[in-house]
């Protein structure tokens, strides 16, 4: 796939109702993008998979729904103050400014293996080479400065190599002020990540559920970085959604624990989403990855049109979150294990995804055009598409819409369908096709002499003679 198809994709998005460019009455607000009725269908369905995988298959994980502002202490805590930035630079000339790893990226490859060398990094074939290179260089300070000039970085606004300032770190967190005015108000932030109202809150969440190690508290909802650089339509948004679930285990058992999650977090993506298992795989970091509060992380990765993108991380925070509140807000965060009879802090294994970036990989995934037959298909597994079936009467009189409104009424008390009667069948058709709808049903003159209807499946596009009875059957 290449990017070609993420722009076909994006207008597909748009012209079936999935995704919209936001604000666009008013030349539109970059990078951010809001949902139409099929996306908020679609990103629905993956988010009930996801809290149901969770959830409902493990006895021992419990939701939560906290908020998105939080004390700001949380976040000194959290070292998200201290440490979460990206490193940025800016040409002197031109006063653009970049994110570092960014700017890497779009350089030719001898100025990369130039940099390689120079600052001693083993250079590897995919995009973690440029956040490597980057904290390298920040790293270096000062002693770096003229390095990105030598290797004959290029500003790709104006196309000549720039004149760098030396890398600094831009925090990416959104300032609010709570309160009636600025100055009387507390200064708080848009919360970067759900975890942290996770950890906050864990003990009271263990002592009500009475739960006991290793156990799991689940969560979804949005979180806001100020990114420098967006793109790549709804990979990389200012807002964006979590799914996260922080298990708390004992601290003897991360490793068995980090290996098991692994396992669970990857196949869910080819079991219960559908995901072709060749356009997935594992990344693990390097030291100069590793986020401020990880000892071990594996990115899971997906080959989007635009290469291997993060979609999960699976880290492990061991005890640096409830070690670092128990500081800060002076409250004991430790666990009583009744088992082992000692009180210790529970190290903490994350899995964390971004709703939005799974939508995008299952929209990738699904997108297949059939130059045969002249058209686009979304094949979105059943349980993910927003309709089931689409009810088309053949014609539009004779009875035959009555009858098809009927169908409609019955199917639709179970699965979400769709009721089309406008224009030629193979239209409507392609029409569903192109919004991922498994099943065309047509209700046709012969439906009301035998009460047989046609069932068109939308991906081999094999069609069907069944009594109507046998509909709901099939359908399951
Ligand atoms: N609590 C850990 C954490 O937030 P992360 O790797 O920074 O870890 C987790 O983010 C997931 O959130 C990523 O794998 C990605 O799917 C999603 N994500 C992060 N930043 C995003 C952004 N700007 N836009 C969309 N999704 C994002």
């Amino acid at each position: 796939m290449s990017e070609k198809h993420l722009d076909k994709i994006i207008s597909l998005c748009k012209r079936r109702g999935f995704v919209f460019p936001n604000s666009e009455i008013y030349g539109g607000l970059k990078a951010s993008y809001d949902y139409g009725p099929m996306g908020v269908a679609l990103k629905k369905s993956i988010s009930d998979l996801w809290w149901k995988e969770m959830t409902q298959r493990h006895q021992n994980i419990v939701g939560i729904d906290s908020s998105i502002m939080v004390h700001p202490d949380v976040w000194k805590a959290s070292g998200h103050v201290d440490n979460f930035n990206d490193p940025m630079t800016d040409n002197k000339d031109s006063k653009k400014r970049y994110r570092v790893d960014d700017l890497l990226s779009q350089q030719k490859d001898k100025v990369i293996n130039t940099l390689c060398e120079t600052l001693n990094v083993k250079h590897s074939n995919d995009d973690t080479i440029f956040e490597s290179l980057a904290h390298m260089l920040l790293e270096k300070g000062k002693d770096g400065d003229g390095l990105l000039e030598k290797a004959g970085v290029i500003d790709p606004h104006s196309g000549s190599i720039g004149k760098w300032t030396t890398p600094t770190q831009f925090n990416l967190m959104f300032k609010t002020d709570a309160g009636p005015s600025e100055k009387s108000g507390k200064e708080i932030y848009l919360r970067p990540e759900t975890a942290q109202g996770i950890f906050i809150n864990y003990l009271l969440i263990q002592n009500s559920m009475r739960l006991k190690v290793p156990f799991g508290i689940a969560q979804i909802g949005k979180a806001f970085r100020n990114e420098i650089v967006a793109r790549n339509f709804i990979f990389r948004t200012r807002e964006f959604e979590q799914m996260e679930m922080q298990y708390f285990v004992n601290p003897k058992e991360d490793a068995k624990h980090v290996k098991e999650w692994k396992e669970k977090r990857f196949n869910f993506y080819i079991d219960r989403l559908g995901i072709d298992k060749s356009n997935l795989q594992f990344h693990q970091h390097g030291e100069s990855e590793l986020a401020h509060y990880a000892k071990d992380a594996y990115d899971i990765q997906y080959q989007f049109p635009f290469g291997w993108g993060e979609i999960e991380g699976i880290h492990n925070r061991t005890d640096f979150d409830l070690t670092q509140h128990e500081k800060l807000s002076g409250k004991n965060m430790t666990y009583f294990d009744a088992t082992e009879n000692e009180k210790y802090h529970p190290y903490i294994i994350e899995t964390s995804c971004g709703l939005n970036r799974i939508f995008l990989m299952v929209l990738c995934d699904a997108y297949f055009e059939d130059t045969e037959n002249e058209r686009v298909v979304l094949k979105l597994p059943f349980e993910l598409a927003p309709n089931k079936a689409v009810i088309c009467p053949l014609v539009k009189k004779d009875g035959l819409p009555e009858r098809a409104a009927k169908i409609f009424e019955e199917l639709n008390k179970k699965y979400s369908c769709i009721y089309d009667e406008q224009g030629s069948i193979g239209k409507r058709y392609y029409r569903q096709d192109e919004a991922g709808t498994p099943f065309g049903i047509t209700i046709d003159h012969q439906t009301l002499e035998d009460n047989t209807v046609t069932i068109r499946e939308r991906d081999s596009m094999k069609q069907t003679r069944v009594n109507e009875d046998q509909i709901l059957k099939l359908l399951k």
